[in-house]
């Protein structure tokens, strides 16, 4: 059945669904998640397979087409291929945000399941650092699992995202050309928001990408790509042919303008924006009997007052109280 298009108060229709499928996470990443972990959600807070299937399949006629699994980490959610394999058919494109320590178990099934695009986080190329910034020694686990990924031509192309700390990264950023360069993997830098659990963002810890592209092109030059309606991600091509880098800019460049996308937390509650200060439960009214008709309603009553931007550089901007790994990057 179709319903007609999904369009917030500011007329931006919207397209895409990134949705948690777990609060959960193995990695304690210094940007989204204190050491000692966060109280998770008990199991039956969480939204079941069924009930995702059934918003993603509603969303889907209201024309959301793009649909991103993330976590906290989706792949420790029990049985997620399957999920996958429930969710693939009803939308156009389907692609999984991971931190990759499970990919090496994970990547052929989950391609089989009808995934066809990957983000794989990793924030540097040196094992100890990467130890720093994530809290696991995990990179060549991680690697490996990106190699049996890189093994999918389906999956392609594969893209490898680093979160930019000004005082961490500017040391990664040729190797991670480099690794742009050499491998089929399209490095993208993702500028520090401040959404970290202990709260400890401030504007002078952001290496901006414009900062990086500019150290990127002294040595190997760049240029610029046609930016693509929606998208987070400025992508430049290597000026010699070899491979792809992409910077998303959202502290310095914000893309609100033309932003498609809502997000679902784990716990089915609505987000109309990363940073948005109120949430809708859907999991209520889906438990207490909600038809899809009384769902819909629910859903474009939320997303007709969708935020016209975020005010992260604006004075009196609020952080949410949910980290990334709650809200679902
Ligand atoms: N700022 C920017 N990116 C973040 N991520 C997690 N926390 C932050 C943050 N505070 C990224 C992860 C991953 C994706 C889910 O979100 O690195 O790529
Ligand atoms: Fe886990 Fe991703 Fe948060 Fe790192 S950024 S702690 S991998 S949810």
């Amino acid at each position: 059945m179709a319903r007609a298009p999904l369009i917030d108060g500011h007329g931006r229709r919207i397209g895409d669904l990134r949705l948690s499928v777990t609060d959960r996470c193995n990695f304690r990443c210094q940007y989204c998640m204190p050491a000692e972990g966060l109280p998770w959600l008990d199991r039956d807070e969480v939204l079941r397979f069924e009930e995702i299937e059934r918003i993603v399949a509603l969303l889907a006629e209201m024309g959301v087409r793009d649909l991103r699994l993330t976590g906290g980490e989706p792949l420790v959610r029990r049985d997620f291929p399957q999920l996958v394999r429930m969710l693939a058919p009803l939308v156009d494109d389907l692609s999984i945000t991971t931190n990759g320590y499970l990919l090496e178990r994970d990547a052929d099934a989950l391609v089989a399941a009808g995934a066809n695009r990957f983000n794989v986080s990793i924030d540097s190329l040196q094992r100890d650092r990467f130890f720093e910034m994530t809290r696991r020694d995990a990179l060549p686990r991680v690697l490996a699992g990106l190699r049996a990924l890189a093994a999918h031509p389906e999956a392609h192309p594969i893209k490898v995202n680093a979160v930019a700390m000004r005082g961490f990264t500017e040391e990664e950023v040729i190797p991670f050309a480099e690794f742009a360069r050499e491998h089929p993997y399209e490095v993208r830098f993702i500028e520090f928001m401040p959404l970290d659990a202990g709260h400890a963002w401030s504007p002078d810890q952001v290496l901006t990408g414009e900062e990086i592209r500019a150290a990127i092109h002294a040595v190997y030059p760049l240029e610029p790509e046609p930016r693509e309606p929606h998208a987070t991600a400025r992508t430049y091509r290597f000026a010699d042919g070899r491979g792809r880098i992409g910077f998303i800019n959202p502290v310095s460049e914000p893309f609100c303008g033309d932003c498609n996308r809502i997000r679902i937390t784990a716990e089915g509650r609505l987000r109309t924006c990363l940073f948005s200060l109120n949430e809708t439960d859907l999991r209520g009214p889906i438990r207490a009997g909600a038809d899809d008709d009384e769902l819909e309603a629910i859903i474009r009553a939320a997303v007709w007052r969708k935020e016209l931007k975020h005010r992260v550089n604006e004075p009196g901007f609020v952080q949410p109280d949910r980290p990334m790994s709650a809200i679902g990057g």
